[in-house]
């Protein structure tokens, strides 16, 4: 049995963050993980280069049941502050678009960054060690594969349900619900959707191609829209405008796509003695979409007949494709997870639970759920960083 100040259960981005922050403050933290080594998903993520943060970070960019949870700690520990500890360390990074930064050179830069910073605070990482159990008794006790922890305070970063064969669990949200904490209902995000069998049919076989479009999905006075990318896959749609969509869709809810933004694509074919014909309307189409996609559009939405109305009423066809998915590709797939531990049960300023003193959520087991682009890392160090501070 050890006695420490504080226990970090998970060594993700989140756990790192917070257990490095209460280690600098002279805290006795120890911080566990199941996983053979800490920040796994760090290294896999923004393809292996890490894209650490957002340089237009801002509370309206996540989802959450309370949009201005995330504010509090967005607002003590920003871009800035990443980007200077990332500086600390000779990380060079790149702004790829959007804002989005990522390393030159490897995720790995970050990983190391974060175990050096810990080791340096004097946390005492553990991994291969799975926890098993969080008891209270006046303080908690901590029941683990390595033996029993005691502590004031204990932090639970064990994140989301995603990629369920990186080492994923629900523990955390077990915990919240042990303690008597609502856990808003979970579900996949930034996750690409899955068309039913009749779109499939219709589209599946153009894998791989893709365009710029503007994706909107949300219920209509929560419609958020994306100007990104989209991508058919073999099973559906994928691509940055659609995994962005795919955070606020809703099952049985569709999706729609202009797929020609700011472009009256069949302007041509309207002009004085322009030719009229499903040819003219390809390559008209080609100014915007793929060579396939024109045509297969065409081919299945063809005009009624070529006068002005019927062009009119292709044009808008064009802007507002609207597909209603089957489903989603799962956690399997999926970036993040939507919902999580509660906001309403936990202090914005240090992410401690307002029922049960010393414990603490933080990172992606809250419900808070950032876009696509640097916002979900910047999520996990911001509420890191405030619980770290107050353990
Ligand atoms: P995280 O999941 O990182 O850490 C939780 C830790 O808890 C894990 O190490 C796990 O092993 C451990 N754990 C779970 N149960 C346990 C138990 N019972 N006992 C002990 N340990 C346990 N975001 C972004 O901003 N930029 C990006 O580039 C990317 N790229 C990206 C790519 C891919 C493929 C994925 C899947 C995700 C991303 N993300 C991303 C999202 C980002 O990775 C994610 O939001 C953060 O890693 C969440 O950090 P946490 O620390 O909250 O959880």
């Amino acid at each position: 049995m050890q006695k420490v100040d504080a226990v970090v259960l998970g060594a993700g981005a989140a756990g790192m963050m917070c257990a490095l922050e209460a280690g600098r403050r002279g805290r006795r933290v120890v911080l566990l993980d199941h996983a053979e080594r800490a920040g796994k998903k760090i290294l896999i993520s923004g393809g292996g280069r890490c894209n650490f943060t957002n340089v237009n970070c801002r509370a309206e960019s996540f989802l959450s049941e309370n949009p201005h949870f995330a504010k509090s700690a967005l607002a003590r520990f920003t871009p800035a502050d990443i980007i200077a500890l990332v500086e600390k360390h000779g990380i060079r990074f790149h702004e790829k678009t959007l804002g989005q930064l990522f390393c030159d050179r490897s995720a790995m830069d970050v990983v190391a960054m974060l175990e050096r910073e810990c080791a340096e605070a004097g946390v005492k990482l553990m991994v291969g060690v799975r926890v098993e159990k969080v008891v209270r008794d006046g303080s908690f006790r901590v029941e683990t594969t390595a033996g029993v922890f005691h502590a004031e305070a204990v932090v639970v970063a064990t994140g989301g349900l995603s990629i369920p064969k990186m080492g994923a669990t629900g523990f955390g949200y077990d915990v919240a619900r042990q303690f008597g904490l609502r856990v808003v209902e979970c579900r996949p995000a930034l996750v690409p959707l899955v068309f039913d069998a009749k779109d499939c049919g219709r589209w599946c076989d153009l894998s791989g191609v893709s365009a710029e479009v503007v994706a909107t999905a949300g219920r209509k006075r929560l419609s958020v829209s994306f100007r990104e990318k989209m991508l058919v896959t073999h099973r559906g749609l994928s691509g940055p405008a659609v995994l962005q969509a795919s955070s606020y869709w809703r099952a049985g809810e569709s999706v729609t796509m202009d797929l020609a933004p700011g472009v009256e694509a069949f302007a041509p074919l309207i002009k004085k003695n322009a030719r009229r014909d499903a040819k003219a309307a390809v390559e008209a189409l080609r100014a915007v979409l793929p060579q396939r996609v024109a045509e297969r559009w065409v081919a299945l939405y063809p005009p009624k007949d070529w006068t002005n109305a019927s062009l009119a009423a292709m044009e808008r066809e064009l802007h507002a494709w609207t597909v209603t998915p089957a489903g989603t590709e799962g956690y399997a797939k999926a970036e993040v997870t939507a919902g999580g531990v509660d906001t309403a049960e936990l202090d914005a300023r240090t992410m401690e639970s307002s029922k049960v003193p010393g414990l603490y959520f933080i990172g992606e087991v809250v419900d808070v759920t950032g876009w696509l682009g640097g916002y979900n890392f910047q999520w996990a160090w911001a509420s890191g960083a405030s619980a770290g501070r107050a353990v």
